[in-house]
């Protein structure tokens, strides 16, 4: 919910600013006035407005879409967090009559403004701090498909608009609208539109009725300041003056430049048309050019134009006769942008569910058995095999369950270089596979190291983390191992979390709070959901390899202690659902015991998962 308000409410602002980035430089501009800043530069003002839209408009679509989800909610929040601050201020001073949010498609009160980003900011900080919960749409691997079509689309829709007009008209002048009915006060008419003001500079005299009740057609120049305006185009603009003084149409100016610009853009241009006063903000709402052209027909705007396409006087008897030109609608716009963006979300799961298929189903199923509490048997290769004696084993293993199905949940974590070729040889249904290990960052240039998203795409579904002797021969501390989980979570991956004390924490009767710090230390960050996608496994140090098992009471004491503090951090309904693993020196011999106990679901089995009727015997331990 939180992830489409806010996604959706960056997504719709970031559009009305790339569709009519000229109206979002002009509220830039009403701020740095009102602030006295000195940058009333019109080309700034124009960079600023697309670099926030289109910015502003990928944060939407990473939200919506659930792509670079740390850092599109921290960002979102900390725009969010900014916006809420300066609409507050807003609020209180009220410095400019609208604040901007949604440009002309949508105006709010200050207040209203206020309240929505307070909802946004909620709604963004609770993203920013959970970011995992934010659901992707578009695999890692795929996401920046996405991404770089919705940049396309948001740069060139903004430089369109500014070259030319915008290609969705929200400003009151769209052609259509009846300035005739506004003047007149006609109820059906856009009540913006009475605003509409141009007198004659000399006396003073309103002449909007004399422009608004004409009959026929009346082109208007507008031309907001002529100080800044571009005279590149006055050829035509003389051209088009010419036809009409031909064809005894009416043509006016209108500016809001005072005498000496009005002089200054005769003497520039050769205008020998007449010109009328008007008010900045007014002109700039006409038509986002400047100059621009409207052409008005019994009242009506029918077409606009920028000082880039202005019409030639061929063809122009059409143009007057037209009906009014609404441009291009916003549905056809929107479907510009939606209707790729979806064809590549169904493809992209398309082409996931293809690859991935077999193990999905099997991860699926996995999931479904996880609410009685998993059975598993997990075996840990360690350091050992070459790649042909790994699948040969995993072979004469999946061969052996296959003639004979086990009562639980089998899974082999191999060295990484088997498994890519053990998921050929496995029956995922029988046997799961997962890595010893992954890598504490997403990519890049970490020699020798191999990421979440790499274990994944073997095939593999499972992965080992926190084990005693990766934290201690390579120095694995909870903050690491913590990065570990949630990449591999973020990866789907199924973790099998290793704790345990060593010796002389045994002695000294430390276990609880060693067992208790590690679990804290990597795992109480999670959220309920993820903490799903975890299995547990106490594996006391002293008997990791050594022979020395502990006995099925300490074992059950321990397990039991686990579930508690699982139950006190993450609910009964977690405690319940998590399987914690036994691992040390299990043996056929003496996994039966240790796994009657009952808060013992499985073991973790290093040595034995050696040899296929070691492994084996294990596994029937639950039968
Ligand atoms: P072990 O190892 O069964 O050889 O004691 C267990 C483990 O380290 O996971």
């Amino acid at each position: 919910m939180a992830q489409l308000v806010v996604g959706f409410t960056f997504l719709a602002s970031g559009f009305v600013k790339v569709a009519d980035p000229m109206g979002m430089a002009h509220k830039l501009h009403a701020y740095t006035a009102y602030w006295g800043l000195p940058v009333s530069d019109g080309f700034l003002m124009e960079v600023g407005a697309v670099v926030m839209g289109v910015a502003e408009f990928m944060l939407g679509v990473y939200v919506v879409l659930g792509a670079r989800r740390r850092m599109a909610t921290a960002a979102v929040a900390v725009v969010m967090a900014a916006m809420t601050v300066l609409t507050a201020w807003i609020y209180a001073v009220n410095p400019v009559p609208d604040c901007g949010c949604f440009g002309d498609a949508l105006t709010l009160t200050h207040g209203e403004t206020l309240a929505k980003n307070v909802v946004l900011l909620l709604a963004a900080l609770y993203l920013a701090t959970h970011p995992l919960r934010v659901k992707r749409m578009v695999s890692e691997r795929n996401g920046w498909i996405t991404s770089v079509y919705a940049l396309v689309y948001a740069i060139t829709l903004a430089l369109y608009s500014l070259h030319y007009l915008p290609l969705i008209d929200f400003t009151p002048y769209a052609p259509g609208a009846s300035i005739r009915k506004a003047l007149e006060g006609s109820a059906d008419a856009d009540q913006r539109l009475a605003n509409f003001y141009l007198a004659d500079p000399q006396g003073g005299e309103d002449l909007s009725y004399q422009v608004a009740e004409a009959q026929g057609c009346v082109f208007l120049l507008v031309v907001p300041q002529t100080e800044v305006a571009d005279d590149g185009c006055n050829d035509r603009i003389n051209d088009l003056y010419d036809y009409c003084a031909d064809h005894s149409l009416p043509f006016y100016m209108a500016t809001a430049s005072d005498s000496t610009g009005r002089a200054d853009w005769c003497d520039r241009t050769g205008a020998a048309y007449p010109i009328l006063q008007a008010e900045d903000t007014e002109l700039q709402a006409m038509v986002r050019s400047n100059p621009g052209l409207l052409l008005l027909r019994d009242g009506v705007v029918v077409a606009k134009w920028s000082n880039n396409n202005l019409p030639e006087v061929e063809g122009l008897e059409a143009r007057l006769q037209a009906l009014p030109d609404k441009g291009g609608a916003l549905w056809r716009l929107l479907a510009w942008f939606f209707l790729p963006l979806l064809l590549v979300v169904v493809a992209d799961a398309l082409w996931i569910g293809h690859k991935f298929y077999r193990h999905h189903i099997y991860v699926k199923q996995f999931k479904l058995k996880r609410i009685m509490r998993k059975k598993i048997v997990a075996g840990n290769w360690k350091m050992n095999k070459t790649l042909q004696e790994g699948v040969a084993l995993a072979q004469e293993l999946n061969e052996a369950l296959t003639a004979d199905k086990p009562n639980c949940d089998v899974v082999i974590c191999t060295p990484f270089i088997h498994l890519a070729p053990v998921a050929g040889v496995i029956n995922p249904e029988l046997v799961g596979l997962g890595a010893e290990n992954c890598a504490d960052k997403v990519s890049g240039a970490y020699t020798g190291e191999v990421s979440a998203a790499m274990v994944r795409s073997t095939g593999a579904t499972h992965v080992i983390l926190g084990h005693s002797e990766r934290r201690a021969y390579y120095h694995e501390t909870p903050e690491i191992l913590k990065e570990k989980v949630n990449l591999a979570l973020e990866n789907n991956l199924e973790v099998i979390f290793c704790i345990g004390e060593v010796l002389e924490e045994r002695e000294a009767g430390k276990q609880n709070e060693v067992v208790k710090a590690q679990l804290e230390g990597s795992l109480f960050d999670l959220t309920a959901e993820q903490f799903s996608h975890i299995i547990l496994a106490y594996e006391p140090v002293w008997a990791i390899g050594t022979g020395k098992t502990a006995t099925a009471e300490q074992a059950e004491e321990m397990h039991a202690f686990i579930r508690q503090t699982i139950a006190d951090k993450f609910g009964a309904e977690a405690a319940e659902n998590v399987s914690i693993l036994y691992g040390g020196s299990c043996k056929p011999s003496n996994a039966k015991e240790i796994f009657s106990k009952e808060n013992v679901d499985g073991g973790l089995i290093g040595g034995a998962a050696l040899k296929v009727a070691d492994f084996k015997g294990i596994i029937d331990a639950w039968k």
